[in-house]
């Protein structure tokens, strides 16, 4: 009797020894299996944070639908996405307009603000004419940059590039 015939008083059989390319082909496996699993994880939320979601609501005619009258009542305004950029929507004294909502001066987003019925933007107090763009006071060196729009029935389209 050998030693590679009998282990723990058994017959070793099919087994493969310790250190035996069976064993070894399997560990490598377990090894590059568990590697490759790292590296997705690591690697899935990368990807994710570099190539961006398909962007919001693309129309017919490349035209984004913002909302309805309804939505954006009367002295109201509302932040929509046209692509990846936010657009502000108003339904103010001038009628319903839509401007870039990132302000001019250091690209915080802005917002509508009822009472003094002016585009206002939170972090330096920034005022904006919701009917021109125009800067009323404040910071801000430049008025919003203006986004053309359509009203169909009661739905204001965004219309991409035409602004
Ligand atoms: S970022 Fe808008 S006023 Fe400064």
């Amino acid at each position: 009797m050998t030693d590679a015939q009998v282990v723990d008083g058994g017959v070793r059989g099919d087994v493969p020894a310790l250190g035996s390319p069976g064993r070894r082909r399997f560990l490598r496996f377990l090894l590059g299996f568990s590697a490759l699993s790292t590296l997705g994880m690591i690697a899935a939320p990368i990807v994710g944070f570099l190539i961006p979601p398909p962007s919001a609501g693309a129309g017919a005619g490349g035209r984004v639908l913002a909302g309805t009258t309804t939505d954006i009542a009367a002295n109201s305004g509302k932040v929509v996405a046209m692509g990846s950029k936010p657009v502000i929507v108003i339904n103010g004294d001038a009628g319903i307009t839509a401007f870039s909502a990132v302000c001019t001066h250091l690209g915080c987003i802005v917002g509508y603000d009822s009472t003094v019925k002016q585009i206002v933007c939170p972090c330096h107090d920034g005022h904006f004419n919701p009917g021109t763009g125009a800067v009323v006071s404040g910071p801000p060196p430049k008025p919003l940059a203006a986004v053309t729009i359509t009203v169909e029935k009661d739905q204001i389209f965004l219309v991409p590039g035409a602004g």
